[in-house]
């Protein structure tokens, strides 16, 4: 409730002036003009009702989503918890959504003219071996309302939605995207960027292949990270053992580790977009000095409130 209240007050917080952009936090990553290089994370507007508010608030970009082909209504509620002591949430919502066609129809409506990024999923009842169909049929409907498009393979709450990350799925999976990317690109004019939204449970090895083969395939970036299944840093909580992927300040560490070693990997052949745990201006400077070009939030919101966004734009000019 506290969630849409909020999401409500932003749609109107445009009427009341926008933030001046300031030329000194201004930056071009995968050739899109950002104002600032702090997004708002997917799930906070999955979609798409609050982007000029976000915008106004002082987000250089924003992520909507994650959008499925179809609408669907995600899993059953309670599906949110808050862990106060530990600033963190667990979510298992398993991506309610209007669907693509309809949210890239509210962005459209919206007209917006910062950095929008369309975050995309699979369906839950759309079996594992037909995902590519479900990412291009999202992709499709996003694509002219997006200015770089999200692949997420690392929600915990869709059931397999993670074993995406495996070399013989992901292969194909994004060649597949690319090539469709690439044929809207040519059709409709402009460049798309897409990125990987990957999670942060995997070992170095796995991480490893998996940044090499995205060099391999072009991608233009990987966003790090998602929620994590991990509850070594919360195991005191009474509510350690909910189900579903846990965010906020208890995933900070491990985000930046995965974010610093991809960068070792890839080097400078994509751009890579830390997120987790990011409630401070100490912490995205930490995002940053691992390899981050971007950096977005979403639990760091939810406990320390708009002025978050000032406090770190201010810092990452
Ligand atoms: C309630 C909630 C819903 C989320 N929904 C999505 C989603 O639909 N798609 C996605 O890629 N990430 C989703 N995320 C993950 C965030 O985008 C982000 O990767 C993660 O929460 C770590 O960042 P944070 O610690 O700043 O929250 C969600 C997170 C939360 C807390």
């Amino acid at each position: 409730m506290a969630h849409a209240v909020t999401l409500r007050a932003l749609a109107l917080l445009p009427l009341f002036g926008t933030r001046p952009i300031s030329a000194a936090s201004c930056a071009t990553v995968m050739g899109l003009r950002f104002p600032n290089r702090l997004g708002v994370a997917a799930g906070f507007d999955k979609n798409g009702i609050a982007v000029k508010g976000l915008g106004s608030l002082g987000f250089g970009f924003v992520e909507v989503g994650t959008v499925t082909p179809r609408a669907q209504s995600g899993q059953a509620k309670p599906r949110l918890f808050r862990l106060p002591q530990h600033e963190a949430v667990i979510n298992r919502m398993g991506f309610p959504n209007d669907g693509a066609v309809v949210v890239a129809k509210r962005l459209r409506a919206a007209k917006y003219f910062g950095v929008i990024g369309a975050n995309i999923g699979k369906n839950a009842d759309t079996p594992l071996n037909d995902a590519l169909q479900d990412y291009i049929a999202a992709l499709q409907a996003v694509r002219d309302v997006a200015d770089y498009v999200a692949v997420n393979i690392s929600s915990p709450n869709t059931k397999g939605l993670r074993d995406l990350h495996d070399s013989d799925r992901l292969k194909p999976l994004i060649a597949g995207i690319l090539k469709e990317r690439d044929r809207l690109d040519a059709e409709r004019g402009g460049q798309t960027p897409v990125l990987l939204k990957i999670s942060p449970d995997m070992g170095n090895e796995a991480l490893r292949e998996l940044a090499e083969l995205l060099c391999d395939l072009r991608v233009d970036g990987v966003i790090a990270t998602n929620s994590t299944t991990a509850r070594s840093a919360i195991a005191d909580d009474p509510l350690a053992m909910q189900a579903g992927g846990l965010s906020g300040r208890p995933l900070h560490d491990r985000a930046v580790v995965v974010v610093r070693q991809l960068r070792q990997i890839v080097g400078d052949r994509m751009a890579i977009v830390g997120v987790g745990g990011v409630d401070s201006p100490e912490a995205a400077a930490a995002m940053r000095a691992a390899g981050a070009d971007l950096v977005q939030l979403y639990t760091g919101m939810v406990y320390q409130g708009p002025g978050v966004v000032w406090r770190i734009t201010a810092g990452l000019t």
